[in-house]
């Protein structure tokens, strides 16, 4: 299956911003000549005072520093927005599907303008200045996307808390940035269920309370009309708010290197990281490559499944696709929810014709059948695409001929909450595709292989993926840490930027990820450090000592598997199980709900008291024939005791 090649149909090259021959032109003078390519590109923006220069950055360590377009003007709303106006003002920029199949509605760029000027001025009414961090921990309604706008409008730098996470989780993130405003709806509606958004907000405020940050405000969507707590003073509606304020707050000036937003990711230890991205360089690779990748033309319906509390909802549902004045559709609701035929249901009603999701949904879809897919028309789709994680060659082939009748190219895209866009990734019109692989470099992506020593791999090879040139889209910093973002990303490999994952390149050239090769594992695309709910199980007060680790889940890509040591005289229960499930969940959130928890009486570790994570990774695969050498081990019949007592999943 691995060698099927689905070549270019001629219709796409055809339609298409680039075929095979302008992709290969125009990435040639991407990396020989970048400073002219991306003086070009600037041009797809409007600036206020246009910049002089493209990239002035060296990734030579620890020196690592990374600018572009550094002295230009510009302001993201404008360009996401305001540049709109004049043509585009009655367009739809928004199309809103509710988690309920009969809420929906269409917003247009001037009720975007509206909307975005209003709740701008409330926040600075309220005291939000240029640069201040406001914490948005939203539904997926149009709010969510005015006020990451309004932010932008103001110089604000936003940082979205996914609206899954934890009080706790989402305090950790307050208090790392020190953001003192926070922007919340009463509660989420998610399959029919209500998620206690403000509640949980009001609970992580107290959290970052006792840790001496004091958030001043919370402005409150009223979503679905709940019961609520409220602190007269501290909090105020949303809904009147904006309704008193003025229509017209004039964009703010900001540098092409002004912060835009913080989004924090998980990495190998236990605190996430504030991923920083700032203004100019984002914007273009965000807009570049939505119009390329998903080759997007004047008029079409688009719709990423993404939630904006992932870096796709930012590129790819809000700054991507408003940059290009495109009708972007966000959606509230599930896959599966009022039944597995959800998707299809909206892409007929809604007539969409670029369709963007997650491996992770395409099976769990699959299980169900053709059933629910060809009840369904979906002959408005043109073109499908996925992120996140790798995409097995059946998820592909389902998704191309059940989904796609056929006749849709798929464009699966690599790249990362650091890379602000896609990377590695088809063009439709240009890139034969092969199902499983993300084929290709991105305008201006210089991928490496490099062997664990760092030495260069060269024509078809297996090893770790390094990038070796800036590109504009690439995040400058780890929030208030530089020296963790130099070490996390440029010490590994020195003088290149370590992706943190593995990789095969073939004959033909094509990349194929393999997978993270550090402590982060991929649950259902979202990213988890195996440290992280380590963390969350040893605060736990049964707990004496956990080692955590990813294992092949059909559905989810990785499942989360842990091995808990308890304390002395714990008794080892199944409802002890299910209460550290429990636990882990309100420490950190849902989406890191352990799927297996083996006791452990003891942990395989070195004789200097190292865990040996790759034999817990064997044990949690169902792999005991390669264990490797475990003599080295401090106590090698810990690993028989493991074995016997594998947890099924
Ligand atoms: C990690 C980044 C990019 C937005 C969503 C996830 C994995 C992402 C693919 C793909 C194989 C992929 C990588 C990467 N990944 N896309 N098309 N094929 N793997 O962003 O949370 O920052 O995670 O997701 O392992 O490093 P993220």
């Amino acid at each position: 299956m691995e060698n099927k090649i689905y070549p270019v149909p001629a219709e796409v090259a055809k339609r298409a911003h680039a075929d095979a021959a302008t992709y290969q032109k125009m990435y040639a003078e991407s990396v020989e000549s970048p400073d002219t390519f991306w003086m070009k590109e600037a041009k797809r923006l409007d600036w206020i005072s246009p910049p002089t220069k493209a990239g002035n950055w060296t990734y030579e360590y620890p020196d690592v520093s990374i600018k572009w377009y550094e002295d230009g003007t510009l302001n993201v709303s404008a360009n996401c927005i305001d540049r709109h106006l004049e043509k585009r003002g009655d367009q739809t920029a928004i199309i809103w599907e509710g988690d309920d199949p009969s809420e929906d509605a269409h917003i247009t760029y001037s009720q975007l303008h509206d909307q975005v000027c209003r709740l701008a001025n409330v926040m600075k009414a309220n005291g939000v200045k240029k640069g201040d961090r406001v914490t948005i921990y939203m539904p997926m309604i149009p709010e969510a996307s005015y006020a990451m706008l309004a932010c932008a409008r103001i110089g604000a730098v936003h940082s979205i808390v996914f609206g899954g996470f934890s009080p706790d989780a989402l305090a950790q993130r307050i208090v790392d940035c020190e953001s003192t405003f926070v922007i919340t709806a009463d509660e989420g509606l998610r399959g029919g269920k209500k998620v206690p958004l403000k509640q949980n907000a009001d609970n992580a405020i107290e959290i970052a309370a006792i840790q001496g940050i004091h958030v001043e405000h919370v402005i409150c969507v009223k979503r679905t009309g709940g019961a609520i707590g409220w602190e007269p003073g501290r909090d105020i509606w949303y809904g009147e708010a904006t309704q008193a304020a003025s229509p017209d707050c004039p964009p703010e000036p900001m540098n092409a290197e002004d912060p835009l937003f913080i989004l924090y990711t998980s990495g190998s230890t236990g605190q996430p990281k504030g991923v920083l991205h700032t203004t100019g360089g984002y914007l273009v690779w965000a807009a570049m490559t939505h119009q390329y990748v998903f080759d997007y033309h004047e008029g079409d319906i688009y719709w990423c499944t993404a939630d904006v509390g992932w870096v796709t909802g930012h590129s790819y549902i809000v700054y991507g696709p408003l940059a290009n004045g495109a009708i972007t559709l966000m959606f509230e609701g599930v896959p599966n929810y009022p039944d597995n035929s959800r998707f299809w249901q909206v892409c007929d009603k809604h007539k969409v014709n670029i369709f963007y999701t997650a491996p992770t949904a395409i099976r769990a879809l699959m299980q169900h059948g053709d059933g629910p897919v060809k009840a369904t028309d979906r002959s408005s789709l043109r073109l499908l695409g996925t992120v996140g994680e790798p995409i097995n060659p059946e998820a592909w082939e389902w998704y191309y001929h059940a989904v796609g009748n056929g006749n849709c190219p798929i464009v699966d895209t690599w790249w990362q909450t650091e890379t602000g866009g896609h990377m590695i990734t088809p063009l439709p019109g240009a890139t034969d595709l092969k199902p499983g692989s993300a084929t290709t470099p991105f305008f201006g992506v210089v991928p490496q292989l490099v062997d664990n020593e760092g030495a260069e791999l060269t024509g078809a090879a297996s090893g770790n993926l390094c990038i070796t040139a800036s590109w504009p889209g690439q995040m400058r910093t780890v929030y208030g840490d530089h020296e963790r973002f130099v070490q996390t990303y440029f010490s590994t490999y020195k003088g290149k930027y370590f992706t943190g994952d593995g990789c095969r390149r073939d004959e033909d050239g094509y990349y194929w990820i393999t997978g993270r090769v550090d402590d982060v594992i991929n649950v259902s695309g979202h990213r988890m450090g195996t440290a992280e709910v380590e963390s969350a199980l040893v605060l736990h007060p049964a707990v004496s000592e956990s080692a955590v680790v990813g294992f092949p889940h059909d559905i989810k890509g990785q499942g989360i598997y842990c091995y808990v040591t308890l304390m002395d005289g714990v008794e080892a229960t199944d409802d002890l199980r299910k209460e550290l499930r429990n636990h882990v969940r309100s420490e950190i959130g849902p989406i890191a709900s352990p799927d297996a928890i083996q006791w452990a009486p003891g942990l395989p570790k070195t004789r200097s008291g190292k865990i040996m994570r790759r034999i817990l990774r064997k044990i949690a695969e169902n792999d005991y024939g390669s264990l490797g050498d475990t003599s080295t081990l401090a106590d090698p019949s810990v690993v028989d005791d493991l074995i016997e007592n594998r947890q099924n999943r």
